[in-house]
């Protein structure tokens, strides 16, 4: 009993609201897009491969292979990227879209793919109004912006958006946990997936915890490969900023412990060691007032501030014992690993020292190269209390991934130049539909599937 209720999955089932009301917000919406929107500003993000693909495609089996898949490969390739179902009423940022997963099953030597909408409760919404009706992070900037919260608080609060599910797109990325697949981003709960046989993928509902979960969940939560406990954290505009939480392997979700940061950030990820929590309080600072009155996007990056690292024992109750380190300025989206040495805890992270969100909205003409990340080696003194850096790679190096039975531990960091990386592939999988480019993989292992086949 007290199994099933750990693992509760909640239904999502959004009562939005049609009628006199939401056709009356409609117009008003048609009318300040038409005043305040500039529409000849391109959507590049829309734009070639980046174009969302009309359609799922269901499971479509024994592709053509080039080569051959070892028989000790079975399981799904699955990964996960922005597929906007409706097109936008104004402007669209690259992190906006619907999430859309992308699988590719392999077993017994055989290929099959489908691509599946992760179905949210945004969504579900969006597709009984036949269009967009959510507010879009590309929309968040100068007057507009504001105007564009107020009309998604209308819509909530005149119940034409039910917001009892949250707002996620779960586009970012996708984690194994408790014998579960879970879609993520960000600014919501986890969603749940479920692999069929034929490599389908069908969205259970998401996870709240039993009730325990009522603040977001980043798209990068930690899976410790020795005790098999989850390590998550959300960020928020309001107080706290941040909240620590800890997932036992048995799904079990620990008390929620406050983390104190100066300001809301946005905080996309974080990193565990065996002992430590480490968190990234960096200045791409959450400020509604600069996006009104110096016409920015609602994150902004502050370069005057310094980066600061939380480092706190990873079963602490409260953050009495957390330590902050600081480094010289930068804004970082992922790290590759974190692991201690005497008494340093070291930190593999992607660095970017001008970060730019705007240059992901499709307003500017320069491409991602712009953000020039670097890989860096940030380590922090446990007991001098000192902080330094080193870089070990040029640029552009970002969504790292590291053999996740060395999460928290040490591992060495191969640096390759992709264009030479690989002798020929083994096989090459030929797909039956484009896939548009998007964020984060994973690989479900066989013995994964089918434990989750009970869900
Ligand atoms: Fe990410």
């Amino acid at each position: 009993m007290e199994e099933e209720k750990k693992s509760a999955i909640v239904k999502v089932e959004p009562k939005p609201r049609k009628g006199f009301i939401a056709i009356v917000i409609d117009l008003l919406e048609k009318l300040l897009v038409k005043l305040f929107h500039n529409s000849k500003r391109p959507h590049h993000y829309l734009a070639g491969n980046f174009a969302p693909v009309p359609d799922e495609t269901p499971p479509t089996k024994d592709l053509p292979v080039l080569g051959y898949l070892p028989n000790c490969l079975n399981g799904e390739f699955v990964r996960v990227g922005p597929n906007p179902k409706f097109a936008p009423v104004a402007g669209y940022h690259w992190f906006d879209g619907d999430g859309m997963i992308h699988g590719l099953r392999i077993k017994d030597g055989k290929a099959a793919y489908v691509s599946r909408f992760v179905r949210t409760s945004r969504l579900k919404q969006e597709e009984s109004f036949g269009a967009a009706k959510f507010m879009k992070i590309g929309d968040l900037k100068g007057l507009f912006g504001l105007l564009v919260v107020n009309l998604q608080l209308l819509r909530s609060k005149l119940k034409v958006l039910d917001d009892s599910y949250g707002n996620s797109t779960a586009n970012t990325a996708l984690v194994y946990h408790h014998g579960k697949l879970l879609a993520l981003s960000e600014v919501d709960k986890p969603y749940v997936i479920k692999v069929i046989e034929d490599g389908d993928l069908q969205t259970l509902g998401l996870l709240d915890y039993d009730k325990r979960l009522s603040h977001s969940f980043t798209a990068h939560p930690k899976v410790d490969p020795i005790t098999g406990e989850m390590f998550t954290f959300g960020y928020s505009q309001t107080p706290p900023y941040v909240t620590y939480r800890v997932i036992s392997k048995d799904g079990y979700m620990h008390d929620p412990v406050p983390i104190t940061v100066p300001e809301s950030v946005m905080m996309h990820d974080f990193a565990i060691t065996e002992n430590y929590a480490i968190f990234m309080d960096l200045p791409m600072y959450f400020r509604p007032k600069d996006m009104v009155t110096k016409n920015k996007l609602v994150y902004s990056f502050d370069s005057t501030k310094k980066a600061r690292f939380g480092i706190l024992p990873r079963y602490a109750k409260d953050e009495k014992h957390i330590r902050w380190f600081e480094l010289p300025t930068c804004f970082i989206f992922h790290n590759a690993n974190a692991w201690e040495e005497e008494d340093e805890v070291v930190l593999i992270a992607c660095r970017i020292e001008k970060p730019d969100l705007d240059l992901v909205s499709g307003a500017l003409k320069e491409k991602l190269e712009s953000f020039a990340n670097e890989l860096y080696e940030m380590r922090f003194n446990m007991k001098t209390g000192e902080a330094s850096q080193k870089k070990l790679s040029a640029p552009a190096l970002d969504f790292p991934r590291v053999n996740e039975n060395y999460t928290g531990r040490k591992s060495f960091v191969h640096v390759v130049d992709a264009r030479t990386m690989s002798a020929n592939p083994i096989a090459v999988v030929e797909l039956p539909h484009r896939v548009p480019y998007g964020f984060h993989a994973f690989f479900v292992t066989e013995d994964q599937l089918q434990e989750q086949a009970k869900l």
